[in-house]
């Protein structure tokens, strides 16, 4: 080993430890060190990553923004999670801060212009450090996406700025388009996507602006101007834009179905999700793949045999594929174009234990046999017509002594999207993306503070499609603790545990020192009762089959 990667092992060390600790701002200090000692491996670049997304920053920092800035041109590093870093950054730099405060602040008294209009130097839009990041970060912050909302406005007037321009479109795709469109600006990008799909314009900075509205998938002509434009300085754009909608299409068309759908609310759930996969995520990170000691028990040995059942897109399934290779996973959702995704990710991080097969949670009991180790289901059962019918079919799929892992919606943990869903339930908002940005705009007016400043903590609340999934929902109910009491005695499983922060266990025990393992469901009751916010949006828990 040589000095430098000795010393930076050595930073990275006291980095874990800072982090432990509760100083964020000394180990992301470490890590940057760590990141210098071996400017050359990635791995200390990916931790520089994982710390600085917890950093508190109070001014511009030149050492930081460098090191960011280095992170962001090396490829296999995911700078997705240091939003709140870039977007801090930027905000206290000496020339973007005072642009982004001038336009946000021209735009209070002038809302009628785009305050960008009256902006004579527009260099600090050119920043490297701004169009890097802008073309794989999303900032979860309402003022800077109304910044960016505003650029992409003045942009598709001043097409000039073309490396500016194809930021902006890989920022809007990565948002799903959830920023708010202008009836004059609809009208522009209307007759420009007319343009474009009758063959009348075909320039590559149209052709840019155009991908800053819409994903060009969409173009009825994608194929051709993919064929056009695939090679050379768009190729990257395309090949995003469109290449990999026309990938996993394929892909979708040749999925293996293990049994069809016919009840009415699985239908009316795989129609939202054909349109709009759920979650959308792209790298799988070194945080990701977390051996969580219940998970072990069942999974770690060769050919222990685990399903995940409503996989979405496949990032949880990933997850466990990666942590525990000796398994054998299969993960199976109704949805075929959230299957495609999960398994083009799936290729991309050469996971070759885990197959994606099409089914309904409903039919599973007539196609799989009961003998698995472990099965998975989060985010699922609260969107079946009787969830714990499902749960039902699922807890007959594991053998005597295995486990499940279980996500549920919760009653007090989802009071806030539920008062969202109360006013758009009323009907006046459509699952349209017209319908979704309208209730994005009015939800500050209809909101208490307290609920509208809790959806805007949700990653969520920042792009279309999980905006959709998070408050516009075709079908959720929700659990309370004493329902989940009495579904686990209906079907004969024993709680584990919950999956929560260890600050939260330690709080928990240091109230109830009689239950060091955490396991009372009537003092879990009791806990929530005093703090409402344990569980964020669900209940996540292990639970057993009694052998
Ligand atoms: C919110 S997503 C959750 C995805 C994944 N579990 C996660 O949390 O990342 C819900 C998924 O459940 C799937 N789903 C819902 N009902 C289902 C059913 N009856 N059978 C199979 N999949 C179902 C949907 O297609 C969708 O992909």
């Amino acid at each position: 080993m040589s000095a430098g990667s000795d010393t930076a092992e050595n930073l990275f060390l006291l980095a874990e430890k800072a982090a432990l600790q509760n100083r964020p701002g000394d180990a992301v200090r470490y890590s940057l060190g760590a990141m210098r000692a071996a400017p050359g491996s990635i791995v200390y670049k990916r931790a520089f990553i994982r710390f600085a997304a917890a950093a508190p920053l109070l001014e511009y920092d030149p050492d930081l923004a460098e090191a960011l800035r280095i992170c962001l041109e090396t490829s296999g590093v995911d700078c997705a999670a240091a939003d709140v870093l870039w977007g801090r950054l930027l905000l206290f730099h000496p020339a973007f801060g005072p642009l982004y405060r001038r336009v946000l602040k021209k735009r209070l008294f002038f809302g009628w212009k785009n305050p960008f209009e009256g902006v004579s130097d527009l260099t600090p839009l050119l920043d490297p450090f701004f169009v890097l990041g802008a073309q794989t970060i999303v900032v979860r912050y309402l003022p800077f996406e109304k910044f960016m909302t505003l650029l992409r406005a003045f942009l598709l007037d001043h097409p000039a700025l073309a490396a500016l321009t194809e930021a902006m479109a890989r920022y809007c795709y990565n948002t799903d388009y959830i920023f708010d469109v202008k009836p004059a600006e609809g009208k522009k990008v209307a007759a420009l996507r007319a343009r474009i799909e009758n063959g009348e314009t075909a320039d590559e900075r149209s052709l840019v602006l155009l991908a800053c509205y819409i994903p060009l998938f969409h173009l009825k002509n994608a194929k051709t101007l993919r064929e056009r434009w695939g090679q050379g300085a768009l190729a990257g754009l395309i090949q995003q834009q469109i290449g990999e909608g026309e990938a996993l299409q394929l892909q979708a068309q040749s999925l293996e179905a293990l049994t069809d759908s016919d009840d009415d609310v699985s239908l009316k759930v795989r129609e939202m999700y054909e349109e709009s996969p759920y979650p959308r995520w792209r790298e799988l990170t070194e945080t990701d793949i977390v051996h969580w000691p219940e998970d072990g028990k069942c999974l770690n040995r060769k050919g222990a045999r685990a399903l995940i059942a409503g996989c979405g897109t496949g990032r949880e399934s990933a997850q466990l594929a990666a942590a525990w290779p000796e398994a054998e996973i299969l993960a199976i959702d109704m949805t075929r174009a959230s299957l495609a995704y999960a398994i083009a990710k799936a290729a991309e991080y050469h996971l070759e234990n885990v197959r994606y097969k099409q089914a309904d949670i409903l039919k599973l009991d007539t196609v799989l046999k009961p003998d698995f180790d472990y099965v998975h289901c989060v985010g699922v059962l609260h969107h079946m017509q009787d969830p714990v019918r499902g749960w039902e079919v699922l807890a007959g799929l594991v053998k005597p002594g295995g486990t499940m892992f279980i996500g549920l919606y919760g009653e007090i943990p989802r009071r806030s999207i539920v008062a969202a869903r109360n006013f758009i339930a009323q009907g006046k908002y459509p699952a349209t993306a017209e319908g979704m940005r309208a209730f994005r705009r009015d939800a500050p007016k209809l909101l208490t503070p307290a609920h509208y400043a809790t959806l805007l903590k949700a990653l969520d609340y920042y792009h279309l499609n999980m905006y959709r999934d998070l408050l516009f929902h075709v079908h959720e109910c929700r659990f309370t603790l004493p329902q989940i009491v009495e579904a686990l005695k209906k079907l004969g499983l024993v709680f584990g545990g919950f999956k929560l922060p260890e600050a939260v266990l330690a709080e928990y025990r240091g109230k109830f020192p009689e239950d060091a393992e955490a396991l009372d469901l009537d003092n879990w009751q009791r806990f929530e009762q005093e703090f409402p916010d344990t569980f964020i949006h669900s209940y996540k828990f292990w639970c057993h089959k009694n052998i």
